[in-house]
C-alpha cells in the first residue's frame, strides 16, 4: 500500500491503547528489516530518516527505498522526518514524500519553538502531512550533565499544554528522563511528569531515546499515553553485533551479501520482539 501519513495510525493506536515503533534506517537493510518486522508481526510501522540519515543515504534515494518497501507491503507504512530543525529541509522532505515530519525547535526558546512549529504545520497540513514537535529538551546521554541538570530541561505539563493549543502539532515529544544514545546505568522515567502532560494534553506523546529503557518501563509509559516510540541505537547496536559476530566467523568472506544478511535477519527479530513490546503486533 501508499505511504500513510502518522496522523492516520494514530486513531486506533489511541482507541486501543498501543505504540507504534518508529525505527531510523539510514540503509537498504535497515529498510527490509523493518518491513519485515512489520510484516512477520501485522504490525503498523513508522520508519524515520535524520538529518544524518538523509546526508549519508540522500533524500530522494531514502525517500525512494522506502516508498518502494511500503507500496509492497500489506501493513501501513509511515515516512517520517526524524529531528528536522531547518524549515527548507522539512519543505524539501515533504516535497519529496515524506509523510510525518518532525521539527526540533526544541533548543530555542519558547516563542521562537511555538513560531517555528506553527509556520511547519501550516504548510505541512496544508498537503496532509502529520508534524511532531519537541517541548523541553531530550539530550543525549553522552552529554555529561548531572540528573538535576536534566531534570531542568523536562517538559512542563502546563507549558505543554499552551504549546499544543498554539501550534496545532500532530504529536508531542517530550522530556520526562530518557536520553538519545547508549546509557550508562537505567534511566529513570518520571511517570508522575507523563500522566500530568497526558490528562493536559489530548494529543499522542512521542518517546524518544527509548534504546536501552526497560520493557516495563516502555509498557507503563504506552499504558500512560506514549504512541509512538523512537528506537534507534538498539537498532545500530544489535545489527553490529551480528555483524561483527559473523565476520569472525568467517574472516575469508568477501562477499557482503553473506555477511549483511545474517545482520539484517537479526535485526528484524529485534524490531519484531519491540513490536510485541509496544503492543503494536497483531493490530493490522
Ligand atoms: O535522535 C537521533 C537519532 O538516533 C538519529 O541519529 O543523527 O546519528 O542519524 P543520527
Ligand atoms: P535512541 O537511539 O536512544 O533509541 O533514540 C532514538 C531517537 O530518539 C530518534 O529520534
Ligand atoms: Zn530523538
Amino acid at each position: 500500500m501508499s505511504l500513510v501519513t502518522i496522523a492516520e495510525l494514530m486513531p486506533q493506536a489511541e482507541r486501543e491503547g498501543y505504540a507504534i515503533g518508529a525505527f531510523n534506517a539510514n540503509n537498504l537493510e535497515f529498510v527490509q528489516a523493518i518491513v519485515a518486522a512489520a510484516e512477520n508481526q501485522r504490525s503498523p510501522v513508522i520508519i524515520q530518516a535524520s538529518q544524518g540519515a538523509i546526508k549519508y543515504a540522500g533524500l530522494e534515494q531514502i525517500t525512494a527505498m522506502v516508498k518502494t518497501a511500503a507500496e509492497k507491503a500489506t501493513v501501513p507504512v509511515a515516512l517520517h522526518l526524524d529531528h528536522g530543525t531547518d524549515f527548507n529541509q522539512v519543505m524539501r522532505c515533504i516535497r519529496t514524500g515524506f509523510t510525518s515530519v518532525m521539527i526540533d525547535a526544541s533548543k530555542l526558546p519558547l516563542a521562537e519553538n511555538i513560531a517555528l512549529v506553527r509556520r511547519v504545520v501550516e504548510v505541512a497540513h496544508a498537503v496532509g502531512v502529520s508534524v511532531e514537535a519537541e517541548l523541553g529538551r531530550i539530550g543525549g546521554t553522552e552529554e555529561h550533565i548531572t540528573v538535576s541538570e536534566r531534570e531542568a530541561f523536562f517538559t512542563d505539563p502546563e507549558e505543554a499544554e499552551a504549546f499544543v493549543h498554539a501550534t496545532g502539532v500532530d504529536t508531542l515529544a517530550v522530556a520526562i528522563g530518557t536520553a538519545h544514545g547508549p546509557y550508562k546505568g537505567e534511566p529513570k522515567l518520571d511517570f508522575e511528569r507523563l500522566s500530568e502532560i497526558r490528562a493536559r494534553v489530548k494529543i499522542p506523546i512521542v518517546l524518544h531515546g527509548s534504546s536501552g529503557v526497560p520493557d516495563d518501563a516502555i509498557r507503563r509509559a504506552v499504558a500512560l499515553g506514549v504512541r509512538k516510540i523512537n528506537i534507534d541505537t538498539d537498532l545500530r547496536q544489535g545489527f553490529m553485533a551480528r555483524l561483527r559476530e559473523v565476520m569472525a566467523e568467517h574472516p575469508e568472506e568477501y562477499d557482503p551479501r553473506k555477511l549483511l544478511g545474517p545482520a539484517r535477519d537479526a535485526l528484524q527479530k529485534i524490531i519484531e520482539y519491540k513490536m510485541q513490546v509496544f503492543g503494536s503486533a497483531g493490530r493490522v
